[in-house]
């Protein structure tokens, strides 16, 4: 079935997990959809994994143009997710709206954007024009020198709230899916029966709508420090689609993510 924001609604009103994984490329794309995930998602994780930066905050347009087209090519029945990198969207709607118009016209189906509250008016500048748009709140990897260091989030009173303000906020403003990374599970755990639309977790516990992780990291292909939420999915799995099959399972199955993956 072609994932679509109506599908992906319709999956949290059954209390079917999601899965969804960061692509690059047409091959893992296929790969990908042909082992059920529902998200492929256009990281600008690509700057670390691909590029070898030491964080998002290089990557440009141009570039997720690149790779979004790359992975829309072999897709399947899989939601393509592009990032908008850091730079290209933060200075108005307009500004947005015409980097997410780029994406969009390379194939994807969705765009994500950093940002709590504040982005609300972009995001409903983008949905108002065409563009369904996931919001990720908690730890935002482009704000990481703002942050101090990739940092769990919420963990305070005032944090949680207003994390809490954020997604409700960005619900409001008419995001289609909201993703939280590094967040307290009871905090994503309140959140995501707060709101309509589904939420994706990394770092967020078991109790949201669905997961992400980033492919290398995955696979244990990325070298990098690896994150407490990371799984290597590829143990116990003897080939790439396997693994990926792996995954896809233990999402549904509410197996991943461990209490050992979560804060
Ligand atoms: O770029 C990325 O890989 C991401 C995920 C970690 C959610 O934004
Ligand atoms: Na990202």
């Amino acid at each position: 079935m072609k994932m679509t924001v109506s599908t992906l609604l319709k999956l949290k009103q059954e209390a079917q997990k999601i899965s969804m994984l960061t692509c690059y490329d047409a091959s893992f794309a296929s790969l990908m959809a042909d082992a059920g995930v529902e998200m492929l998602l256009v990281g600008d994780s690509l700057g670390m994994v691909i590029q070898g930066e030491s964080s998002t905050l290089p990557v440009n347009l141009e570039q997720m143009v690149y790779h979004t087209r790359c992975v829309a090519k072999q897709a399947g029945n899989a939601m393509v997710v592009a990032d908008l990198p850091f730079g290209a969207y933060q200075q108005s709607p307009q500004q947005a709206f015409a980097a997410s118009a780029q994406l969009m016209a390379a194939g994807a189906e969705m765009v994500k954007l950093e940002g709590g509250e504040y982005m609300a008016e972009t995001v409903r500048f983008l949905v108002q024009r065409g563009i369904p748009v996931c919001a990720h709140i908690g730890l935002t990897p482009q704000s990481v020198h703002v942050f101090g260091g990739f940092k769990v989030q919420g963990k305070t009173d005032a944090g949680a709230e207003q994390l809490k303000r954020d997604a409700k906020a960005l619900e409001a403003a008419g995001a289609a899916v909201v993703l939280m990374e590094m967040v307290p599970a009871t905090l994503a755990k309140e959140i995501t029966a707060s709101l309509q639309v589904p939420t994706i977790g990394i770092g967020a516990g078991v109790d949201v709508d669905g997961q992400v992780l980033v492919v290398y990291d995955m696979l244990g292909v990325y070298p990098g420090k690896k994150a407490r939420f990371v799984k290597n999915f590829l143990h116990g799995a003897d080939s790439i689609p396997a693994a990926l099959q792996a995954y896809v399972q233990a999402v549904k199955a509410k197996t991943f993510p461990a209490p050992e993956h979560t804060f």
